[in-house]
Parts: structure tokens; sequence; C-alpha cells
């Protein structure tokens, strides 16, 4: 049995403009994924989760009904959790040259689902990097990177970046371009509070809609070319540890999000509410429509605002992760 753990993500920059080739900035986050691998004696694959966001479910491949148990998420959520999960099973298989091996899964999760902190990715870079270990191959971050990608560009109908997946296997803050990732040296510490809306935007309509409008309206392709200037100016006050210029680069990046209609009021309410604290900077992360807040915040100002703020459900500090995936206990 191997129990590997891999961390969520917030975007400190870049979202949405990376799917056309701009650079983004995502950090890993502590607050980590939990998968636990033993191999079966037969073919069959069953996974079990025990606290996903979910109340639980348990699916069986090759064996009896799926039995989704108590789920009180959107079932297309569900859904996908599983085809992660199913596809990483076939990369680890690949990986190890075992067609045949089967596998009980059993997923653990801090990070909430679909609401723009990486939570697929987490769960495919650990499910990996524990079925490989479990059939006795142990693989390099990278190529743990690779293979969760081409899970999410075989799960998400092609529509994935490189940015999750990369940033949960290699952790810290990293840069990618198109196909390039790189991890960004000497990064200060990041402290970061998330406000979480209690929801989940749907990635694939969200990106459409951004496409649709880059179609229609010249301003919307300029944003896209504006976040990319936003994002390399990011990245040298990463560099330099200049925490107060990279909130207000954060601030300006979510204006420029709200621009591309990604934003939602419960999102934008927790943004505000940031901003009235004096924290530092505010921006959604990920796919928006629904999910996550990432703040810049030093004091506990920020999170006392955000918890009194109608839209916020939950919230909680999450310091940049300097590691990436790794093996438990
Ligand atoms: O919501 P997340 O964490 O899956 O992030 C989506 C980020 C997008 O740029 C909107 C899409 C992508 O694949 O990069």
């Amino acid at each position: 049995m191997v129990v590997s753990s891999a961390p969520g993500k917030v975007y400190l920059f870049g979202e949405h403009a990376v799917v056309y080739g701009e650079p983004a900035v995502p950090c890993a986050i502590e607050r980590r994924a939990t998968v636990t691998v033993e191999e079966r004696d037969d073919e069959a694959l069953r996974v079990h989760s025990t606290d996903l966001t979910l109340d639980g479910f348990t699916v069986e491949y090759g064996g009896q009904a799926d039995d989704h148990a108590d789920v009180d998420v959107p079932e297309r959520l569900v859904e996908a959790a599983v085809g992660y999960v199913d596809s990483a099973a076939a990369q680890a298989r690949d990986a190890a040259d075992r067609p045949d091996a089967g596998f009980d899964i059993t997923i653990e999760s801090e990070i909430p689902l679909g609401a723009g902190l990486g939570s697929s990715a987490a769960v495919v870079v650990a499910g990996i990097d524990a079925a490989t270990r479990e059939l006795g191959v142990e693989l390099s971050s990278r190529e743990i990177a690779q293979r969760a990608y081409e899970v999410e560009y075989e799960v998400q109908d092609g529509q994935a970046s490189r940015a999750d997946t990369f940033c949960s296997a290699v952790g810290g803050a990293v840069r990618v371009e198109g196909d390039d990732c790189q991890p960004i040296p000497d990064v200060p510490t990041l402290p970061f509070v998330i406000g979480y809306d209690g929801g989940a935007g749907d990635t694939g309509e969200l990106v459409a809609g951004v496409r649709r409008l880059k179609e229609e309206y010249p301003f919307a392709a300029d944003t896209v070319e504006t976040i990319g200037d936003l994002v390399r100016q990011g990245e040298r006050a990463l560099e330099a540890g200049d925490l107060d210029e990279l909130g207000r680069l954060m601030n300006f990046n979510h204006g420029l999000l709200e621009a591309l209609g990604v934003s939602s009021r419960s999102l934008d309410e927790m943004v505000w509410a940031a901003r009235e604290s004096d924290a530092l900077g505010a921006k959604l992360t990920g796919a928006g429509g629904g999910g996550c807040v990432v703040v810049l915040d030093e004091t506990e100002e920020a999170r006392t605002a955000l918890s009194y703020t109608p839209g916020c459900e939950e919230t909680f500090r999450a310091e940049l992760d300097t590691d990436g995936v790794r093996v438990e206990g």
C-alpha cells in the first residue's frame, strides 16, 4: 500500500490568458489531496472517497454497480472526479507496463472541488505517484506532471493547460507558458487567505465564453494580451519580493478577469471585502464563475472581513507550499 499527497494551487496571475499562450504564475498552497493505492488480485478498479467535499462515494469498475452515496454536489463533478481517477490509473498501468493491474483507491482531499484550487490536478498527481510506486516504479515529478496533464487533457476534452498539474507535481511558484513549465526560484513567503463561496464554476463554459468574447470584441483580445504583460510584471515583483506591488497587480488582474466576464457577484463581494480591509491584493483564482478568491494579506483582517461577507462560506489561510507530490508516512 502506498500513500501519496499533492498540493492544490492558486493562480497568482494569468488564468484564462494562459489558454491563449500568455504566461501564468500558479502557486502551490498548503492544502493537499491524499491518495492511498493498494494493488488488487483482480483487474478491477475500486474508488472510494471519504472526503472530497462530497459526503462520500464508492465506485467500482469491472465489479458491481456504481454507488454514489449521499452526493450533495453536482453529478457532473462526481463523474469528473471518477473520470480523473480512472484515467490516472491507466497512466500508472502504462508507466509500469502492467496493463492488467487493478487497484483499490481511497481519496481524501482538503481542497474544495472545482473551485479554482486545482483539486482534480492534486488528486491525479497524487494518484499517479501512489499507483506507480505501488507497482514498483518511481517517476520524477516532471514525468508525473506530464502524465497528469495527459489525464486532464483527456478528461477535459482537450481544454487543459499544464498549469495545475505541473504546479501540483513540483510545488512552489511556477511559470507556465504554452508547453514550457519552469519552477520560479527564491520566492518569498506568500501569506495567502482563501475565501470560498461554496460554489463551483463550469470551466469549459467559462473558457468558451472568453473565446466568444474575444472573437466578437477586440477589447477582449487586448485584455488577454494585457493580462500577459501584467504576468511578466508580476514575475519581476515576485523575484524582488515586493509584496505591495504583487498585491496591486493582483487587483488589476481581477479587474481584467471581470472585464472578460468570468467573475461573479460572490467573488466580487469577497474581493471588495478584502480590499476594504486593506489587504495587499485580491483576485479570483482559476476559471471563476464561483469558487474561490485568493487574497494577499499579512494580518488577520482580510480573513475576518471575508468571513462577514454574505457570499462567503469558508475562509482559510494557506501559505505557499514548496513541496510538490510526496509520499506520506
Ligand atoms: O479552475 P481551474 O483551477 O481548473 O483553472 C482553470 C484555468 C483556466 O485558465 C481558465 C483554464 C486552463 O486550463 O488553464
